[in-house]
């Protein structure tokens, strides 16, 4: 097929305005799944993203497909000279399925460097959100066509011609280009299909020799690593012999092929497509994300960059060989995982692991659990701080707090530009969590009848439970997006957990001076409900140094835990003897304290 009938796109929103539902009708409509083996978001095959409805690792898919459109479904005049010159003609539609959540922000970017357009999708429920801004942003940066379309009109709400002029104010384009869909009912999407024909560019060749941009890979264990391309240059076939340029890496190529959206082995991959290169290569680290496959470097990607760090040890240390396995095949699919190991007195031999942000990690520890059976013991989630030690001039970056030196002269924690977008009304509630969350000042516009708040606030206080803060002060109707701005000088104290006297690793936090006493207290009494019980009683202190900011007392378990029932009630006798016993066998490996998820989730919250 030549140039002139590729279209390479994506489609971007705000997270659940419907990107996954309007690829299923793009997939029924272009007959690339057969009706019988559809399912809803198709293309969210990893089993957490269909239990928790998110998009986590984008997919590509490859759609055969010829133009053609009943003139009762036209109601958008714009593009019907079009349709009618072109009707009958075939074209292979390249469409990147992409992740909404702000975490997952560097796989959009790269899928941007894939392609020429994107569809921009606006719930019309809910108007236009933090990531269709971010979104937008990111896609007129990376110079795509950008095709407007407001979604779910099947809800038929009132505010329907409000958000149009939204969206054609953003996209600086007239309302009448705006499409209006239901990914639901497909009301539209054929239409929409034939814009993209229309508007977006084909691709054009951007170099003469043969290159191919690595923006997603895979690993298979026949075929080694298993890089997503979009060929910029020349051809490429199975067996011939090329070289990874980064990595300075000859390669045999396995096998070529498209996503259907299975892997596809095809006889060729020519520029201006997408599709896949096997490469054969085992080991994870030589490929990198960015990197080009042929004869000559093209721009590459930035790394993504972890910011949230995390360290695991396996709850049973005979399983440290386990977890490793369970990590590095994590990491074989996620590129974006960092791993580094890690050591600790009590709890043995881990890994120190980087992650995007907060959601990345609850995912890859849950995987972890559900898709290994590993149970871990982490620590805190920490961000990194840059310290500046006396007289010296290089500053010195931790990502544990452990690690934070006795004596620093300053320390800077990053600080990321937050934008939030919510109704007029609920901006009071936010000002009132500024203080909590060490929010900077506001910068404010107005979009419709809502409000766009810029500011800055450290990361820290967005691991902590922010989201959650956010959504309840503002019953569920803000939405905020978020980049990594800079480092900033803070005034900041490292408090230390003792349980019996004995430094709990992985309770170590580095939080803001002004919360001290605060947070001092707070985690002595919630650590106290939160900590199992023994024998014996057991003092908690919180400690700055050898200062004692705070303490408490977890009471022993009662010996006799039966004593207080009355006469035969055996079976009830029985379950609390069970119990006990359990706390027995719970006690045994209690040598040292180790602290589930929960506890930490529980003792962020503000
Ligand atoms: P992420 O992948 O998490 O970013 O979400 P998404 O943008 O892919 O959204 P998804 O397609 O998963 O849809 C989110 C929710 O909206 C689901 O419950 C869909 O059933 C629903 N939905 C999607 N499109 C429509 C539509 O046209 N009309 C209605 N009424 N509901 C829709």
């Amino acid at each position: 097929m030549n140039l002139e009938n590729i279209r390479n796109f994506c489609i971007i929103a705000h997270i659940d305005h419907g990107k996954s539902t309007l690829a299923d009708r793009f997939l029924e409509i272009t007959k690339t799944i057969e009706p019988r083996d559809m399912k809803e978001q198709f293309l969210d095959s990893m089993e957490l993203e269909r239990e928790r409805g998110i998009t986590i690792k984008m997919a590509p898919v490859r759609m055969n497909y010829e133009l053609r459109i009943k003139n009762n479904e036209s109601n958008n005049p714009h593009n019907s000279s079009f349709i009618l010159h072109n009707s009958g003609s075939k074209y292979i539609l390249n469409l990147i399925d992409t992740p909404g959540h702000p975490d997952f922000g560097y796989e959009v970017s790269r899928a941007f460097k894939a392609v020429e357009g994107a569809i921009l999708l606006v719930d019309v429920s809910k108007g236009i959100q933090a990531q269709t801004l971010a979104n937008f942003e990111t896609a007129k940066k990376s110079g795509l066509k950008i095709i407007g379309a407001v979604n779910k009109v099947d809800l038929n709400p009132p505010q329907l011609e409000n958000v149009i002029k939204e969206t054609a104010q953003l996209l600086g384009c007239s309302e009448n280009e705006i499409f209006r869909i239901s990914g639901k009912t497909g009301q539209g999407v054929e239409e929409l299909l034939a814009a993209v024909i229309e508007k977006i560019p084909a691709p054009s060749i951007k170099d003469n020799g043969k290159s191919a941009l690595v923006f997603s890979s895979l690993y298979d264990d026949h075929k080694g690593i298993i890089a997503f391309v979009r060929v910029f240059g020349g051809e490429f076939k199975a067996f011939e012999n090329t070289k990874l340029i980064a990595a300075n890496e000859k390669i045999k190529i396995k096998e070529v092929g498209y996503f259907s959206p299975k892997l596809k082995p095809a006889q060729t991959l020519k520029e201006g497509e997408i599709g896949y290169i096997a490469t054969g290569i085992k080991d994870p680290d030589k490929l990198r994300i960015g990197d080009t496959i042929g004869d000559r470097a093209l721009v590459g990607y930035e790394a993504p960059q972890p910011r949230v760090f995390v360290s695991f040890f396996p709850e049973d240390s005979d399983k440290y060989e386990e977890m490793k396995k369970a990590f590095q095949k994590l990491k074989l699919n996620d590129p974006a995982l960092r791993l580094e190991p890690d050591s600790s007195d009590v709890l043995g031999r881990g890994f120190k692991v980087g992650f995007l942000g907060k959601l990345h990690f609850e995912i890859t520890s849950q995987r972890l659990e559900k898709e290994f059976g590993i149970k871990t013991v982490n620590s805190f989630p920490s961000v990194s701080y840059k310290i500046k030690k006396q007289n010296q001039k290089d500053l010195i970056t931790i990502d544990n707090p452990r690690d934070l030196p006795e004596e620093y002269e300053e320390i800077w924690e990053p600080i990321i530009d937050l934008e939030l977008i919510m109704p007029a009304s609920y901006l009071g509630s936010i000002i009132r969590m500024k203080d909590d969350f060490r929010i900077g000042d506001f910068d404010t516009q107005t979009i419709g009848d809502r409000v766009l708040v810029k500011t800055t606030m450290p990361l820290m206080e967005l691991i902590s439970d922010f989201d959650d803060k956010l959504k309840s002060a503002t019953n569920g109707f803000a939405s905020f997006s978020y980049r990594i701005a800079d480092y900033r000088k803070a005034d900041l104290v490292k408090i230390d957990v003792l349980v019996a006297k004995e430094l709990v690793v992985g309770l170590s936090r580095i939080i803001s001076r002004k919360d001290l006493e605060y947070e001092a207290r707070r985690m002595a009494e919630r650590l106290k409900d939160l900590l199992p019980q023994q024998q014996f009683s057991q003092a908690i202190q919180i400690v700055v140094g050898t200062r004692v900011m705070a303490r408490e007392t977890i009471p022993a378990m009662r010996k006799d835990v039966t004593g207080y029932l009355y006469g035969g009630d055996r079976t009830r006798k029985m379950k609390l003897w069970k119990k006990q016993k359990k706390g027995k066998k719970r006690l045994l490996g209690m040598a040292k304290v180790t602290i589930s998820a929960d506890v930490f989730k529980e003792l962020l919250k503000k």
